[in-house]
Protein backbone atom coordinates (compact mmCIF):
# COMPACT_ATOMS: atom_id res chain seq x y z
CA UNK A 1 0.00 0.00 0.00
CA UNK A 2 1.35 3.23 -0.99
CA UNK A 3 2.15 5.79 1.87
CA UNK A 4 -0.85 8.04 2.69
CA UNK A 5 -0.68 12.32 4.30
CA UNK A 6 -3.48 13.92 5.77
CA UNK A 7 -3.39 17.79 5.10
CA UNK A 8 -5.62 20.51 6.59
CA UNK A 9 -5.78 23.99 4.68
CA UNK A 10 -5.16 22.40 1.82
CA UNK A 11 -7.24 24.34 -0.61
CA UNK A 12 -5.08 27.14 -1.20
CA UNK A 13 -1.33 28.41 -0.85
CA UNK A 14 1.43 26.03 1.09
CA UNK A 15 -0.97 23.28 1.69
CA UNK A 16 -1.88 23.11 -1.56
CA UNK A 17 1.09 23.15 -2.91
CA UNK A 18 2.09 20.18 -0.19
CA UNK A 19 -0.42 18.28 -1.53
CA UNK A 20 0.63 18.34 -5.32
CA UNK A 21 4.17 17.80 -4.11
CA UNK A 22 3.19 14.42 -1.89
CA UNK A 23 0.78 13.29 -4.64
CA UNK A 24 4.25 13.80 -7.15
CA UNK A 25 5.91 11.19 -4.42
CA UNK A 26 3.46 8.78 -4.83
CA UNK A 27 1.55 9.53 -1.43
CA UNK A 28 -2.32 8.64 -1.11
CA UNK A 29 -3.91 12.22 0.13
CA UNK A 30 -6.52 13.11 2.21
CA UNK A 31 -7.25 17.14 1.80
CA UNK A 32 -9.20 18.75 4.46
CA UNK A 33 -10.51 23.09 4.30
CA UNK A 34 -13.60 24.85 4.21
CA UNK A 35 -13.83 25.18 0.68
CA UNK A 36 -14.93 22.38 -0.81
CA UNK A 37 -15.14 23.43 -4.31
CA UNK A 38 -11.02 23.94 -4.48
CA UNK A 39 -10.41 20.48 -2.87
CA UNK A 40 -12.74 19.26 -5.68
CA UNK A 41 -10.54 21.07 -8.29
CA UNK A 42 -7.46 20.01 -7.02
CA UNK A 43 -8.59 16.49 -6.71
CA UNK A 44 -9.74 16.44 -10.35
CA UNK A 45 -6.22 18.44 -10.93
CA UNK A 46 -4.82 15.51 -9.20
CA UNK A 47 -6.37 12.40 -10.43
CA UNK A 48 -4.85 9.69 -11.76
CA UNK A 49 -2.38 9.39 -9.03
CA UNK A 50 -2.86 7.73 -5.72
CA UNK A 51 -5.85 8.03 -3.65
CA UNK A 52 -7.58 11.37 -3.23
CA UNK A 53 -9.76 11.97 -0.37
CA UNK A 54 -11.54 15.18 0.45
CA UNK A 55 -13.53 16.54 3.27
CA UNK A 56 -15.07 20.18 4.19
CA UNK A 57 -13.69 20.92 7.68
CA UNK A 58 -13.70 24.25 9.70
CA UNK A 59 -10.43 23.06 12.23
CA UNK A 60 -12.12 25.86 14.51
CA UNK A 61 -15.24 24.13 15.12
CA UNK A 62 -12.95 21.55 17.22
CA UNK A 63 -15.26 18.55 17.94
CA UNK A 64 -15.74 18.25 14.12
CA UNK A 65 -12.03 17.47 13.34
CA UNK A 66 -11.26 14.25 15.27
CA UNK A 67 -14.52 12.47 13.05
CA UNK A 68 -13.05 14.39 9.62
CA UNK A 69 -9.52 12.57 10.37
CA UNK A 70 -11.32 9.58 11.44
CA UNK A 71 -13.47 9.73 8.09
CA UNK A 72 -10.09 10.54 5.66
CA UNK A 73 -8.09 7.45 6.93
CA UNK A 74 -10.86 5.48 6.56
CA UNK A 75 -11.07 6.79 2.66
CA UNK A 76 -7.40 6.17 2.02
CA UNK A 77 -7.24 2.63 4.74
CA UNK A 78 -4.30 4.22 7.06
CA UNK A 79 -2.53 7.06 7.13
CA UNK A 80 1.46 8.02 7.79
CA UNK A 81 1.63 11.71 8.01
CA UNK A 82 -0.94 14.30 9.11
CA UNK A 83 0.09 17.80 8.66
CA UNK A 84 -1.81 20.56 10.58
CA UNK A 85 -1.51 23.45 7.87
CA UNK A 86 -4.77 25.39 7.97
CA UNK A 87 -3.76 28.72 9.64
CA UNK A 88 -4.50 32.24 8.95
CA UNK A 89 -2.87 35.87 9.64
CA UNK A 90 -4.93 38.77 10.37
CA UNK A 91 -3.80 41.60 11.59
CA UNK A 92 -5.05 43.61 14.55
CA UNK A 93 -3.76 45.50 17.61
CA UNK A 94 -4.70 45.47 21.11
CA UNK A 95 -7.53 48.57 22.13
CA UNK A 96 -8.58 48.99 18.74
CA UNK A 97 -11.99 47.08 19.25
CA UNK A 98 -10.43 44.15 16.74
CA UNK A 99 -10.17 41.40 20.01
CA UNK A 100 -12.76 39.15 17.72
CA UNK A 101 -9.94 38.87 15.34
CA UNK A 102 -7.49 37.66 18.02
CA UNK A 103 -9.83 35.21 19.27
CA UNK A 104 -10.41 33.76 15.74
CA UNK A 105 -6.51 33.78 15.21
CA UNK A 106 -5.65 31.85 18.27
CA UNK A 107 -9.01 29.40 17.80
CA UNK A 108 -7.67 28.53 14.48
CA UNK A 109 -4.12 28.75 14.73
CA UNK A 110 -3.60 27.58 18.28
CA UNK A 111 -6.70 25.67 19.43
CA UNK A 112 -7.58 24.06 15.92
CA UNK A 113 -3.69 23.14 15.52
CA UNK A 114 -4.13 21.18 18.84
CA UNK A 115 -7.37 19.96 18.09
CA UNK A 116 -5.75 18.30 14.68
CA UNK A 117 -2.58 17.51 16.29
CA UNK A 118 -4.75 15.88 19.17
CA UNK A 119 -6.45 13.64 16.18
CA UNK A 120 -3.78 12.72 14.77
CA UNK A 121 -1.92 11.45 17.62
CA UNK A 122 -4.94 9.17 18.92
CA UNK A 123 -5.11 7.97 14.62
CA UNK A 124 -1.54 7.31 14.43
CA UNK A 125 -0.92 5.50 17.67
CA UNK A 126 -3.79 3.20 16.39
CA UNK A 127 -1.27 2.82 12.80
CA UNK A 128 1.28 1.68 15.21
CA UNK A 129 3.00 5.06 14.96
CA UNK A 130 3.85 7.91 12.50
CA UNK A 131 4.57 11.62 12.21
CA UNK A 132 2.99 14.84 12.75
CA UNK A 133 3.66 18.05 11.60
CA UNK A 134 2.95 21.00 12.57
CA UNK A 135 3.35 24.39 9.63
CA UNK A 136 4.25 27.26 12.43
CA UNK A 137 6.30 30.69 11.21
CA UNK A 138 9.56 32.48 12.23
CA UNK A 139 7.07 34.94 13.12
CA UNK A 140 6.52 32.42 16.18
CA UNK A 141 10.57 32.97 17.10
CA UNK A 142 9.70 36.95 18.72
CA UNK A 143 6.61 39.04 19.31
CA UNK A 144 6.32 40.81 16.26
CA UNK A 145 5.07 44.21 16.88
CA UNK A 146 3.18 43.79 12.76
CA UNK A 147 0.99 40.69 13.86
CA UNK A 148 1.15 40.13 17.74
CA UNK A 149 -2.23 37.20 17.58
CA UNK A 150 -0.15 36.07 15.12
CA UNK A 151 2.91 35.93 16.02
CA UNK A 152 1.99 34.44 19.85
CA UNK A 153 -0.68 32.04 17.72
CA UNK A 154 2.67 30.63 16.03
CA UNK A 155 5.16 30.38 19.36
CA UNK A 156 2.29 29.08 21.45
CA UNK A 157 1.95 25.94 18.16
CA UNK A 158 5.73 25.51 18.21
CA UNK A 159 6.16 25.19 21.88
CA UNK A 160 3.45 22.99 22.28
CA UNK A 161 4.90 20.60 19.40
CA UNK A 162 8.41 20.83 20.94
CA UNK A 163 6.36 19.90 24.39
CA UNK A 164 4.74 16.87 23.56
CA UNK A 165 7.62 15.05 21.04
CA UNK A 166 8.88 13.19 24.32
CA UNK A 167 5.38 11.99 24.76
CA UNK A 168 4.54 10.80 21.24
CA UNK A 169 7.85 9.10 20.25
CA UNK A 170 7.25 6.69 22.91
CA UNK A 171 4.41 5.84 20.33
CA UNK A 172 6.67 5.78 17.39
CA UNK A 173 4.86 9.07 16.38
CA UNK A 174 7.41 11.74 14.70
CA UNK A 175 6.75 15.66 15.74
CA UNK A 176 8.51 18.16 13.14
CA UNK A 177 8.12 21.55 13.40
CA UNK A 178 7.93 23.73 10.23
CA UNK A 179 8.87 27.83 10.28
CA UNK A 180 8.03 29.15 6.68
CA UNK A 181 9.73 32.26 5.76
CA UNK A 182 7.82 34.27 3.34
CA UNK A 183 6.12 31.49 1.40
CA UNK A 184 4.18 33.31 -1.87
CA UNK A 185 0.42 32.17 -0.82
CA UNK A 186 -2.79 34.46 -0.34
CA UNK A 187 -1.82 35.41 3.33
CA UNK A 188 0.87 37.35 2.06
CA UNK A 189 -0.15 38.65 -1.03
CA UNK A 190 -1.25 41.97 0.44
CA UNK A 191 2.20 42.92 1.88
CA UNK A 192 5.05 45.36 0.50
CA UNK A 193 7.64 43.96 1.67
CA UNK A 194 7.73 40.09 1.31
CA UNK A 195 11.98 39.77 2.30
CA UNK A 196 13.52 36.08 0.94
CA UNK A 197 10.41 35.36 -0.81
CA UNK A 198 10.06 32.15 -2.11
CA UNK A 199 7.29 30.09 -3.94
CA UNK A 200 4.65 27.79 -2.83
CA UNK A 201 5.81 24.70 -4.86
CA UNK A 202 9.63 25.09 -4.02
CA UNK A 203 8.66 25.43 -0.28
CA UNK A 204 6.50 22.97 -0.37
CA UNK A 205 9.42 20.24 -2.18
CA UNK A 206 11.93 21.80 0.75
CA UNK A 207 9.19 20.77 3.59
CA UNK A 208 8.52 17.52 2.16
CA UNK A 209 12.09 16.94 2.04
CA UNK A 210 12.50 17.92 6.21
CA UNK A 211 9.63 15.50 6.43
CA UNK A 212 10.71 12.63 4.74
CA UNK A 213 13.98 13.34 7.29
CA UNK A 214 11.63 13.48 10.94
CA UNK A 215 13.20 16.77 11.24
CA UNK A 216 12.69 17.70 14.63
CA UNK A 217 11.97 21.33 13.37
CA UNK A 218 13.44 23.95 10.61
CA UNK A 219 13.24 27.22 8.99
CA UNK A 220 12.04 27.29 5.14
CA UNK A 221 13.93 27.90 3.58
CA UNK A 222 16.83 26.90 6.14
CA UNK A 223 19.20 29.95 4.23
CA UNK A 224 18.91 32.91 5.46
CA UNK A 225 16.39 32.31 8.09
CA UNK A 226 17.94 30.14 10.22
CA UNK A 227 20.76 32.99 10.98
CA UNK A 228 17.82 35.23 11.15
CA UNK A 229 15.54 33.67 14.09
CA UNK A 230 18.76 32.76 15.51
CA UNK A 231 19.92 36.91 15.66
CA UNK A 232 16.54 37.50 16.60
CA UNK A 233 16.23 35.43 19.57
CA UNK A 234 19.65 37.12 21.00
CA UNK A 235 18.33 40.65 21.04
CA UNK A 236 18.11 41.46 24.07
CA UNK A 237 13.86 43.09 24.97
CA UNK A 238 15.00 46.55 25.57
CA UNK A 239 16.81 46.82 21.66
CA UNK A 240 13.80 44.39 20.23
CA UNK A 241 11.01 46.50 20.81
CA UNK A 242 12.87 49.45 19.62
CA UNK A 243 13.32 47.68 15.91
CA UNK A 244 10.63 45.27 16.17
CA UNK A 245 8.18 48.45 14.09
N1 LIG B 1 2.85 31.91 3.33
C1 LIG B 1 3.75 32.23 4.25
O1 LIG B 1 4.65 33.05 4.01
C2 LIG B 1 3.70 31.57 5.60
C3 LIG B 1 4.77 31.81 6.46
C4 LIG B 1 4.77 31.20 7.71
C5 LIG B 1 3.73 30.35 8.06
N2 LIG B 1 2.71 30.13 7.20
C6 LIG B 1 1.63 29.25 7.63
O2 LIG B 1 1.35 28.32 6.63
C7 LIG B 1 0.01 27.86 6.78
C8 LIG B 1 -0.68 27.92 5.42
O3 LIG B 1 -0.80 29.27 5.04
P1 LIG B 1 -0.67 29.76 3.53
O4 LIG B 1 0.47 30.67 3.45
O5 LIG B 1 -0.74 28.61 2.61
O6 LIG B 1 -1.99 30.67 3.44
P2 LIG B 1 -3.33 30.49 2.61
O7 LIG B 1 -3.03 30.36 1.16
O8 LIG B 1 -4.21 31.60 3.06
O9 LIG B 1 -3.89 29.09 3.09
C9 LIG B 1 -4.49 28.90 4.33
C10 LIG B 1 -5.20 27.57 4.28
O10 LIG B 1 -5.77 27.33 5.56
C11 LIG B 1 -7.13 27.04 5.38
N3 LIG B 1 -7.89 27.49 6.53
C12 LIG B 1 -7.97 28.74 7.06
N4 LIG B 1 -8.81 28.75 8.09
C13 LIG B 1 -9.27 27.48 8.22
C14 LIG B 1 -10.16 26.85 9.11
N5 LIG B 1 -10.81 27.54 10.06
N6 LIG B 1 -10.39 25.53 8.98
C15 LIG B 1 -9.78 24.82 8.01
N7 LIG B 1 -8.93 25.35 7.13
C16 LIG B 1 -8.69 26.67 7.23
C17 LIG B 1 -7.56 27.73 4.09
O11 LIG B 1 -8.63 27.03 3.48
P3 LIG B 1 -10.16 27.46 3.55
O12 LIG B 1 -10.22 28.94 3.58
O13 LIG B 1 -10.74 26.83 2.31
O14 LIG B 1 -10.68 26.82 4.80
C18 LIG B 1 -6.32 27.56 3.26
O15 LIG B 1 -6.34 26.32 2.60
C19 LIG B 1 -0.64 28.76 7.82
O16 LIG B 1 -0.68 28.08 9.06
C20 LIG B 1 0.30 29.94 7.90
O17 LIG B 1 0.26 30.59 9.14
C21 LIG B 1 2.66 30.73 5.98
Amino acid sequence: MSKAVIITGASTGIGRALAVEYSRRGYALGLCARRLELLEELKQELSGGEAVAIAKLDVAELESVPEVLQKLKEELGGVNIVIANAGIGERSFPGEGSFEVDRRIIGINVLGAMATIDAAAELLKKEGGGQIVGISSVAGFRGLSATPAYSASKAALSTYMEAIRNHLMQHKIAVTVINPGFIDTPINTHRQIRPFLISAEKGARLMADMIEKQVFSSTVPVWPWAVITTIMRLIPERFWYKINV
